[in-house]
């Protein structure tokens, strides 16, 4: 049977489990759909009918799904989204807040991009009362494994309550431990209006999730369902992942995430061609230069890397155009991080020079 029509027991307690994690103050409701994708396009569907504006802003790098609204969002890779178009009317693309690429100080780095909705977009090309929400990855994955600086959230934050607009917060990558806090968006302090999650929570079974406080998903039956979204495998899978969180992997992501982001410090004297660093946890970002001082991408000398280590036994993914993201299973431990250094270490020592 649907959940959709008839309460299954685990898909109430996993709402309960959800409702006690939220970061932000509740009582809470839970949407359950089956991907990433899928849950972000009921945040924006619910911060358009909540709120009763069509507009919607995201970030340049930002990557939120492949579904015609969530790629939309979506300003990763052309590829993406060539073909496609055209796609949903009313978004507009901000600068996501790089310290490492803008060479300024956080503050100075977060005003551009503050300034940019403010002086640009709420100026040239939309009215912020229109706006219904802003989306936005607390880390962009994708995009590049970026940790943008805590005022950013927190100043974006600010914005948005000033114009009625809701924030929602896309943790599908970022959430679920993996930065060492259930949900990365804790680390700057800012409570979001709706917090999207899916890839980790179900411990890679189908399942995707939009919660918000029940102030905000007050949309009556009917208005947005999915057949087997939150069936009670999932369901069951997510109860049990988020118990392993907290009595221990969230702590472990902390620990273990530290030590490997020590670890590929530790390479960049070795390696030059590692211009940047960055994680949180175990969400851990390598961005590669030709040149420390002019920060010329490494496009394919990253692409040979990620190739080398794969035929080495460790798998990496590349984000962005010269990153790559290390983003291991929340169990490891440091003698499998040292593994992982070991190779990457040699990988990099075998690029043509
Ligand atoms: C931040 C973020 N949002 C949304 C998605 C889409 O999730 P899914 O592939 O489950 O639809 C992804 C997937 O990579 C993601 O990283």
């Amino acid at each position: 049977m649907s959940g959709t029509d008839f309460y299954y027991e685990l898909q109430a307690r996993l709402g309960e489990e959800l409702s006690a994690i939220a970061p932000m103050p509740g009582p809470h409701r839970s949407f359950f759909g089956n991907s990433g994708t899928e849950a972000n396009e009921a945040a924006l569907k619910l911060a358009k009918y909540s709120t009763k504006r069509h507009d919607i802003i995201a970030f340049f790098g930002a990557f939120h799904g492949r579904t015609m609204g969530s790629l939309s969002l979506t300003a990763s890779k052309v590829r993406q989204r060539q073909g496609f178009g055209p796609l949903m009317p009313g978004t507009y693309h901000a600068p996501y807040p790089d310290t490492y690429r803008s060479g300024l100080s956080a503050d100075a780095t977060t005003a551009q991009c503050i300034d940019f909705i403010e002086q640009q977009l709420f100026v040239h090309l939309v009215a912020p009362d229109e706006v219904a929400a802003v989306m936005v990855e607390p880390i962009q994955g994708e995009g590049g494994y970026i940790v943008p600086p805590e005022s950013f959230l927190q100043r974006l934050r600010e914005l948005t309550r000033r114009h009625g607009i809701l924030l929602i917060v896309d943790e599908v990558q970022s959430g679920m431990g993996r930065t060492g806090k259930m949900f990365a968006i804790e680390h700057s302090g800012v409570d979001p209006d709706i917090v999207t999650m899916a890839k980790g929570i179900a411990s890679g079974l189908p399942l995707g999730v939009a919660t918000a406080p029940a102030s905000i998903m007050s949309w009556p039956p009917g208005t947005h369902a999915s057949t087997f979204g939150g069936n009670p495998v999932a369901c069951a899978a997510a109860v049990a992942t988020i118990a392993l969180l907290r009595e221990s992997l969230m702590k472990n992501a902390e620990v273990v995430g530290a030590h490997l982001i020590a670890g590929a410090r530790a390479l960049m004297e070795k390696h030059p061609l590692i211009g940047d660093v960055r994680g949180r946890g175990l969400m851990v970002g390598l961005e590669f230069v030709r040149d420390r001082r002019t920060k010329e991408r490494a496009t394919t000398e990253r692409d040979a890397l990620v190739k080398e280590c794969f035929r080495r036994g460790l798998l990496v993914l590349g984000a962005g155009r010269n990153a790559i993201r290390l983003s291991p299973p929340l169990v490891l431990t440091k003698e499998q991080a040292d593994i992982a250094l070991r190779i990457l270490d040699e990988a990099l020592a075998s690029l043509p020079r």
